[in-house]
């Protein structure tokens, strides 16, 4: 019996479990020393020829091969059993494309704010902003309402309790944009091209009211400036915003600060303008319009006789709401932070 041989077997095997990856290699690797022809068992087979006093201790020499590559097998078992529970829990892929966190965008009043104003900044609107914490001289009394006008109704103001001033009247939450006039007055000689863009508050909830929402208030005063400037002003507006199939007509109306002044239409997005079931004859009613006020420009100290002012003054969400194919029916769907509503958009 070559005990060289069985001894460089021994090392062999060994080896080449310490190398397997697998429980499939381990097996292959056993059959080959320990399986029923294998190298270990040929030299077992030897053993009854093998003579008396040599036999017992080839014998003991061959047992503790045996069991060492038995052990060996057993302790690579362990360890490839390890790696592969690690491998399954904690290994993972870097080459594979991760997942995309979900991703947000700005709110669609947002959106149609920033669109707003890039459209009148093109033809010169300033942005800008006023407080909406606003003392009546400026929400009302300024703008030709007076304490106690019934036109102030419509308005259905929040006001600040236990705020005011002696001479500019109580706190409110403004109830409009309009408020922005006589404080950009005051504050700019003519020519003025203001864009004030801003919340405004009222006592209102329904399908098309909300308490707070946003308004955007034109003010172009400069002299010469008559009802054609506001004509054109409006339809480039609705046709920038809405598309360049959409018209915009003005229809007489009555406010305080403004005379004459008027109702604006947009053609409605549906049916063109021949006239559907959303619309009142083919025109959506936009919002107010008209030339400033005399008394109005007196009050922000600009000479009437001088100068004179075209303004108007719409809700966002309103506008935004009429653009093509939206066909969002409840004003109160943009705030309700539903996303599967907002991610249509
Ligand atoms: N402030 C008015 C409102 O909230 C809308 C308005 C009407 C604004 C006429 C204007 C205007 O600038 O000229 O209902």
């Amino acid at each position: 019996m070559d005990i060289n041989r069985l001894q460089n077997l021994k090392n062999q095997a060994i080896s080449s479990i310490l190398d397997s990856k697998s429980e499939r290699e381990l097996e292959q690797i056993r059959i080959e020393y320990l399986g029923r022809n294998g190298e270990i068992t040929q030299f077992i087979k030897q053993i009854p020829s093998v003579k008396d006093e040599k036999r017992k201790q080839m014998g003991i020499l061959l047992n503790d091969t045996k069991k060492a590559i038995e052990d060996a097998i057993k302790n690579q078992s362990s360890i490839i059993s390890h790696q592969s529970s690690v491998i399954n829990s904690e290994w993972f892929d870097i080459t594979l494309p991760g997942l995309r966190p979900p991703q947000g965008h700005l709110h669609l009043i947002t959106y149609a704010i920033k669109e707003i104003a890039a459209i009148f900044e093109k033809i010169g609107f300033n942005r800008v902003a006023y407080p909406e914490v606003e003392w009546d001289w400026y929400a009302f009394e300024g703008l030709n309402m007076p304490e106690n006008h019934p036109a102030r109704d419509e308005w259905e103001t929040f006001f600040i309790q236990d705020l005011s001033s002696p001479k500019y009247g109580e706190a409110v939450l403004i109830p409009h944009t309009s408020s922005g006039q006589l404080r950009e007055m005051e504050k700019i000689k003519p020519p003025i091209r203001m864009l004030n863009i801003a919340k405004c508050y009222r006592r209102q909830y329904d399908v098309s009211h909300i308490p707070m929402f946003y308004q955007f208030e034109g003010l172009l005063i400069d002299k010469g400036i008559n009802i054609t400037h506001l004509r054109g002003v409006l339809d480039y507006f609705a046709k920038q915003f809405f598309g360049p199939k959409r018209n915009s007509r003005i229809r007489p109306h009555h406010f305080r600060f403004t005379e004459p002044s008027f109702e604006v239409d947009v053609s409605c997005g549906i049916c063109e303008g021949r006239g559907c079931k959303l619309c009142k004859g083919g025109w959506l009613e936009l919002g107010g319009a008209g030339m400033v006020h005399p008394q109005i420009l007196k009050n922000g100290g600009i000479n009437p006789e001088v100068y004179t002012g075209l303004a108007f003054g719409w809700g966002v969400e309103r506008t935004y709401i009429m653009k093509s194919g939206l066909n969002i029916d409840d004003i109160r769907f943009l705030y309700n932070n539903d996303l599967r509503f907002l991610q249509q958009f």
